[in-house]
């Protein structure tokens, strides 16, 4: 297939719909986790799902996944759709010596030049031979990441990747989110448990409390009342914009010319809290 008729093949796709997620809930312990739950991913969307923590965020994810199935409503997939899952938590025994190579083959037929070069697409190329046990938390995504994404998923689920991660990582990984949807033509779930921020290139936000609050474009739900409710009265939000000078990476390497994290609008705040935390 030639580039035109990729790149005609990625448009026309666009808008395919890959799951829906019709009036879910479930029931555990004689409540509803969550109830009511409303979901659609088209490809080529990136949608982020925010609310405190025990909100049902990871509830809802697993509905999607079809990990959890619904005590009501009803889920539907794409046939033959691959799903490429980073969970919030992996727990890993780290008396077991196993290095991030291994990790990723044993979930996906993968020759060694290729996991080479999605460990490099996600910064962390220099892990190929590391134990997972020494990894720190941000590696560790990094690399559960590569391992999601070997599958060339159509949908991947990102369970609070921001999880550990510092400033300046945060605006690498949005980065990095919004570039794999393009390379891989997927929809992307993103997981936050910060109310606060969204990244600019989500396309919408479901704000969840058991059941969803409010959803639209991030521009829409900002300004939501039932959403700065939510917040207790002191509305705090902002779009995560980025804008490009340069850029490190894991390895140490500066490049020039691409992110220097940059949250605008009401944002003073919170920007010097993250500063002051990096
Ligand atoms: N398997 C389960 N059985 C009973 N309760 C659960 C189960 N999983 C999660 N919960 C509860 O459901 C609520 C939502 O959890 P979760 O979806 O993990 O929230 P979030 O990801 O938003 O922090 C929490 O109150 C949690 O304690
Ligand atoms: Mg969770």
């Amino acid at each position: 297939m030639t580039q035109l008729e990729k790149m005609k093949n990625m448009v026309a796709n666009k808008n395919e719909t890959l799951l829906v997620l019709t009036d879910a809930g479930l029931f555990r312990d004689n409540r509803w986790l969550v109830k009511n739950i409303d979901l659609t991913l088209n490809r080529g969307e990136i949608v982020t799902l925010i609310g405190y923590n025990g909100s049902g965020k990871t509830t809802t994810a697993k509905l999607a996944l079809g990990i959890l199935k619904p005590d009501a409503g009803k889920l539907w997939r794409k046939p033959n759709l691959i799903m490429g899952y980073v969970p919030q938590k992996l727990s890993i025994d780290k008396s077991m010596p196993i290095s991030v190579s291994r990790l990723i083959k044993l979930t996906c037929a993968i020759n060694q030049e290729e996991i080479k070069r999605l460990l490099h697409d996600v910064g962390v190329g220099h892990l190929e031979h590391a134990q997972i046990a020494y990894l720190s938390g941000g590696e560790l995504q990094r690399v559960l990441l590569a391992r999601a994404i070997a599958r060339r998923p159509d949908i991947l689920v990102l369970d609070e990747p921001l999880q550990g991660i510092d400033f300046r990582g945060e605006s690498e990984l949005y980065e990095l989110i919004t570039n794999l949807r393009a390379k891989l033509n997927c929809a992307i779930l993103l997981i936050s448990h910060d109310l606060h921020i969204v990244m600019a290139s989500t396309d919408r936000v479901i704000c969840l409390n058991g059941h969803i609050c409010c959803s639209g474009t991030p521009e829409v739900v900002a300004a939501s009342d039932v959403y700065n409710e939510l917040l207790g009265g002191k509305p705090n939000f902002a779009i995560y914009h980025h804008q490009h000078n340069h850029r490190h990476d894991l390895e140490g390497h500066i490049y020039p010319d691409k992110v220097v994290p940059q949250p605008l609008k009401h944002k003073q705040q919170k920007t010097e809290e993250k500063t002051s935390h990096a």
